[in-house]
Formats: structure tokens, C-alpha cells, sequence
């Protein structure tokens, strides 16, 4: 039996049941090099204000750097029966150093030291994702740029709607991605104040320096109140809302991907590289990368969740219930990471089938909202000219052709004001290039959305 720090208090020794249940360190270990930071942190602190000495500061210090060396190449077990990596790391460092290690722990508590950790992870892990992010963000601006000029349906409804550019389309993903870059980005939710010197729950009677530990781990500040900083985890639920959100945008292309390398749509071919057979069916090509975002995104829900219910109800300070905070935090963080990651390959290999596209926009009737506006344009109000067009829409839909396969004198029949000059407004292109205002699918507004996007992020990845 491993001696715990609390045995002074105790006669009997902890059950191996409740050892096993309770233990953290198979999934907090992950917390290891912001652990270390944060001790590292600590103890030039303690030194520096003449808390432990400063040559006993300067052994803790080096001795975390070495026990930081050995985990990172898998030197250094670890021992469940010490419950968690905080008292690990000190056991460890203890067992290397002497008497100086025990001295680390002075001024701080494991419930100060567990929300520092988690901070400074998901400091790392939002760094972490807003670069895989801007991956997927110059991956969607090429294929746009590539395309610009393919035409192809806008849905809505899953109905053909109105011809858009393929390059619009893609740009739209940019659109939420570049949004939950921002979120990834910016700094809210106290993620920016260190909560190292909280203590247990009340702070602590030695003269410590907080802000000088604050600053040394990068933070702009120290929380505000110490019983709200050792139970506050809105931070970790922040994040895994981002995560999720994110997560759900990339859902919503896979989604797009599953159907358009159907043979329904037929407006993509898969990459080999990312795309798996079937063991039953040798025809088969499946998208099965992209359903497996799709799917994952119900754990991000659920992660988020998760965590929102083990806040729900929790009294002031701290509870053991929030050592239930850490895996759906890095879950979410690994599962959008390697989500980003199989997205970005996917997206740079698919191969847009243009033609099909350009057929499926071309139906016949998806300009019928070009044709009301043309009515609308020579003076009739807009209700009486969408009641024209619907007529004639139902004349092609009895005869089985588009649009432009009607006569002008058809055509005039439903409304005198209509010209020769209406079969041009019938086309895809014209229809797309109508569309000449901010934010629309005309070529001009696409490529000044393409160059904006282009300047906004090689501005995001110089800083
Ligand atoms: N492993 C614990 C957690 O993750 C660390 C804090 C333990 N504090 C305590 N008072 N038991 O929450």
C-alpha cells in the first residue's frame, strides 16, 4: 500500500474498491505538462517571495523538468494508488529529490492546482484546433477559388432552388468556420485569469504572489474570488460548446458529401485516399470519413452535456463530482482535432464533377424566380408576377419542359410585358450573375468574398 498524503488522520488504509473507483490518473495523466508548468510556476514563486528557499526552489525546478523529460518519452510509470497526476508528479518528484518536494505543495491545494491544469489545457487545446481550423480554412478557400465560375444548384428544403456558384457554396462552410476560429481564438470565460492561489477554497495565510505566477504561465490576470475559482468550470463548458459547434458545422458538409457522392446527385468523386469499399460489395465506393464526422458530432453534444449536468446543482466549493470535467474535454478536443484533420484531406482531394452540376442547375425551371423578378422589373407588382410565373410553371411541368422551351408567344399569352429579351434572364449564368449585391452569388461578390477571405487569413496566421 502506497502511503497518502492524508494517512496522518486515518487508521485504516483506503479499499482497493474505492482506490479503483476513484483513481484519475489513467485519463488525467494527460494534464501532465501543464501540471508540471503549473509547479514550475509555483515554486519559482514560493522562492522568489522567501516562502521555501530559493536554492530549495531552484532543486523542485529542476527535478519537474526531469520528471518532464521521462514522461515525455514514456520513461516513467504511473501508480493508480497515488489517484491522480498531481500527486503522482509529487510522489515522483519527492522520491528523486527529498525533502524540497515535499515543500512544492506549500500555499497551494490540489483544488487551485486541478483548475490551473485544466485551464492552461484548454488554453493549449483551443491553440491546437485554431490551427487545424485555419488548415480547413485555406483547404475550402482554394477548392473555392479553383471553381469559381461552376454553377450548380442552391437547395432549400433539399429542393433545387436557384442556381448559385459552387465557389458561394463552399465559401458558406468558410463562413462557420471562420466564426468558430473566433470562438477558438478569443479568450472569454476567465480562460484569461489564473486561479493558482485560490487554495482549498479561501485562499492561503502565506505571503504568496499571485500575479507574478499569473504571469510566468501567460495569463493576463487572477481570478477574483477564491471559492468561485476552485468550482468554476464555465471555461471547460465554453469549450466544449465551441468544440461541438464546430463539430456540427463539420456534420453539416459531411452530410453534403455523403449525398453529393451519391449516385442520386453524382456532384463529387471521392478520393480513393479517403474513401473505404465494402467487404460484400465490390462496386462500392462509401464515404465513410465523412459519415464518421457526421457521427461524432453526437458526442460533442454529449460531452457538452455532460459536463453542463455534473455543474447543475454542485454547492460551493469544490466537489469530487468535478473530476467528471476532464474526459469529455479531451474527448471533444481529439475528436474535433482528428475530425478537422480527415476533413481537410477529404476536401482537398474530392473531385467536383462539374458537368453534373452544371446539368442539375440547368432544369429548366430553377430561373422561375428570375422570370417574376423580370415581370416585377417591367412594372407588375411582385404577387401578380410570381402568380404568372406559377402558371407557367405548371404549363411545363403538363408538357414536360423548362421554361425557355416555351414560345414567346406563350409566354405573352400569361403576361404582354414579357420580351424576347426574357429567354436570356432564363439562363443559369444570367441568373447567377443578377445576383450582384453584398453577400451574393454573382461572380463579382464571390471573388471579393474570396479575397477578403484570403487577406482575413494569412492576417490570422502571421499573428
Ligand atoms: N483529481 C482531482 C480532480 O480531478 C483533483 C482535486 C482533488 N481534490 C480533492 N480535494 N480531493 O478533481
Amino acid at each position: 500500500m502506497v502511503k497518502k498524503p492524508w494517512q496522518g488522520r486515518f487508521e485504516e488504509e483506503t479499499s482497493r474498491i474505492l482506490e479503483d473507483f476513484s483513481q484519475s490518473v489513467t485519463f488525467d495523466r494527460e494534464l501532465y505538462p501543464q501540471d508540471i508548468r503549473g509547479s514550475i510556476a509555483h515554486a519559482r514563486m514560493l522562492g522568489r517571495q522567501g516562502i521555501i528557499s530559493e536554492e530549495e526552489a531552484g532543486r523542485i525546478i529542476e527535478g519537474l523538468e526531469g520528471i518532464l523529460a521521462d514522461l515525455d518519452s514514456g520513461q516513467q510509470p504511473w501508480d493508480t494508488a497515488l489517484e491522480d497526476v498531481h500527486m503522482n508528479i509529487e510522489k515522483i518528484l519527492t522520491d528523486r529529490i527529498g525533502e524540497a518536494g515535499r515543500r512544492l505543495h506549500t500555499a497551494r491545494s490540489r483544488n487551485d492546482q486541478v483548475a490551473l491544469d485544466l485551464k492552461l489545457y484548454i488554453r493549449d487545446a483551443s491553440d491546437a484546433l485554431s490551427r487545424r481550423v485555419e488548415e480547413m480554412l485555406d483547404i475550402l478557400l482554394t477548392r473555392a477559388q479553383e471553381q469559381a465560375g461552376t454553377i450548380m444548384p442552391g437547395y432549400t428544403h433539399l429542393q433545387r432552388a436557384q442556381p448559385v456558384l459552387l465557389s458561394h457554396h463552399l465559401m458558406a462552410y468558410f463562413e462557420m468556420l471562420r466564426r468558430d476560429h473566433g470562438r477558438f481564438s478569443s479568450l472569454g470565460d476567465s480562460l484569461d485569469d489564473s486561479p493558482l492561489g485560490a487554495g482549498a477554497l479561501a485562499g492561503t495565510p502565506h505571503p504568496i504572489d499571485r500575479t507574478m505566477a499569473a504571469a510566468e504561465l501567460g495569463f493576463a490576470g487572477i481570478t477574483r474570488n477564491s471559492m468561485d475559482t476552485v468550482s468554476d468550470r464555465d471555461f471547460a463548458a465554453q469549450f466544449l460548446f465551441n468544440a461541438a459547434l464546430c463539430q456540427i458545422h463539420l456534420s453539416r458538409l459531411a452530410e453534403e458529401i455523403v449525398l453529393w457522392a451519391s449516385a442520386e446527385f453524382s456532384f463529387i468523386a471521392l478520393p480513393d485516399a479517403f474513401s473505404t469499399g465494402s467487404s460484400m460489395m465490390p462496386q462500392k465506393k462509401n464515404p465513410d470519413a465523412a459519415e464518421l464526422v457526421r457521427g461524432k458530432a453526437g458526442r460533442a453534444v454529449g460531452n457538452l452535456t455532460s459536463l453542463l449536468v455534473v455543474l447543475k446543482g454542485l454547492p460551493l466549493t469544490y466537489n469530487r463530482d468535478l473530476q467528471e470535467d476532464k474526459e469529455p474535454v479531451f474527448d471533444s478536443f481529439r475528436t474535433l482535432a482528428g475530425s478537422l484533420e480527415i476533413m481537410s484531406g477529404l476536401m482537398a482531394g474530392v473531385v467536383f464533377q462539374a458537368d453534373a452540376m452544371e446539368t442539375a442547375a440547368d432544369d429548366g425551371l430553377l430561373t422561375a424566380t428570375d422570370l417574376a423578378d423580370y415581370i416585377a422589373q417591367k412594372g407588375l407588382p411582385f404577387r401578380e408576377a410570381h402568380e404568372i410565373t406559377g402558371k407557367l410553371v405548371a404549363l411545363c411541368l403538363a408538357r414536360g419542359c423548362g421554361l425557355k422551351e416555351l414560345a414567346l408567344s406563350e409566354l405573352k399569352q400569361e403576361c404582354g410585358a414579357i420580351d424576347e429579351d426574357v429567354f436570356d434572364i432564363l439562363k443559369p449564368g444570367s441568373s447567377v450573375e443578377r445576383r450582384n449585391t453584398p453577400g451574393g452569388t454573382a461572380g463579382k461578390q464571390v471573388q471579393r468574398a474570396m479575397e477578403e477571405a484570403r487577406e482575413w487569413l494569412a492576417k490570422v496566421r502571421a499573428d
